[in-house]
């Protein structure tokens, strides 16, 4: 509903400006060819034209603009509360009110569809700003303070978003995904993330999970139901169920994620982790294939 009451006030604004400028248009010509003796009255014209339609021009508009900002003001009772911390350059989303526990996401806001949903706003660093085109207009994500955001989708599917807030090297490189799904499946997602993985079965990402704490992963990262509980990068206790890796940098594939685990200085530049790159490759790709497996 916010994004369309934007997109409507953009499109009245368009189309008013373009029938403001064809009557101005239109005056000029008529004051270039018109004959030089034909005289008019210069008084009524001035009064008209000069005072009183901008008067009720600017007055519709004035009244038109605040209701549309009642609209994006509005303040429904949320469905879903969650906090979205922008970090460079990525977004920590948190279920504060998760029925199973803490869950805690990274560069993926699962909501129900249809449901107003409230966005607590914070940065952890810089400042960023919070923007899904077609949800939203953009909020800015400033640290030590809390900033609402209402969204909602009206139907379920896939929105993207993006950092729109120059914060460094890597702003580009922010994006996020905006999930709608129908009540049920939500709620079923909201149950699943909040749940501890189970420790690996088979000897490969025994090997992984054990690569991960040793080389020195768990410092930045937390995977829930393991010692690594690192606060630097995102919380990766349900990593393999996203879409995306390193804020839709790439798409979350075991290769990728070895790639990124590997190169992740060449892949994005900057970014507060480093490459990997002397690690033996089987090692890598054992830690990759344990981290797909926590879904
Ligand atoms: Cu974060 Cu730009």
């Amino acid at each position: 509903p916010a994004a369309r009451a934007i997109a409507q006030a953009w499109w009245v604004m368009f189309w008013g400006a373009w029938a403001v400028l064809a009557l101005v248009m239109g005056l000029v010509l008529y004051a270039v060819f018109r004959r030089p003796q034909s005289r008019s009255s210069g008084r009524a014209f001035i009064i008209g034209g000069g005072l009183l339609l901008p008067i009720l021009t600017l007055a519709a508009l004035l009244i038109y603009g605040t209701q549309i900002g009642n609209i994006l003001t509005d303040r429904p009772l949320p469905a879903v509360r969650i906090e979205v911390i922008g970090h460079q350059w990525w977004w920590e989303v948190r279920y504060p009110d998760a029925p199973a526990g803490e869950v805690v996401t990274a560069n993926e806001i699962h909501i129900p569809a249809a449901r107003p949903v409230q966005l607590l706003l914070t940065s952890d660093d810089v400042i960023h700003s919070f923007w899904v085109p077609t949800l939203a207009g953009k909020l800015d994500l400033i640290p030590g303070k809390l900033n609402r955001l209402w969204i909602q989708a009206d139907a379920p599917g896939r929105y993207r978003g993006q950092c729109a807030e120059f914060c460094g090297l890597q702003h580009a490189r922010m994006a996020l995904l905006v999930i709608a799904q129908p009540q049920a499946d939500f709620d079923h997602w909201l149950t699943h993330q909040g749940r501890t993985p189970t420790a690996p079965a088979d000897a490969l990402r025994q090997r992984g999970r054990a690569a991960f704490l040793e080389v020195g992963c768990a410092d930045c990262h937390t995977v829930r139901g393991t010692p690594a509980d690192g606060k630097q990068g995102p919380d990766l206790t349900h990593v393999g169920s996203r879409h995306t890796l390193a804020a839709l940098t790439l798409e979350n594939t075991p290769d990728n994620l070895a790639r990124w685990i590997a190169h992740n200085q060449a892949l994005k530049p900057g970014n507060r982790m480093k490459s990997f790159d002397h690690l033996p490759q089987d090692q890598i790709a054992a830690i990759a294939a344990w981290l797909e497996s926590l879904r």
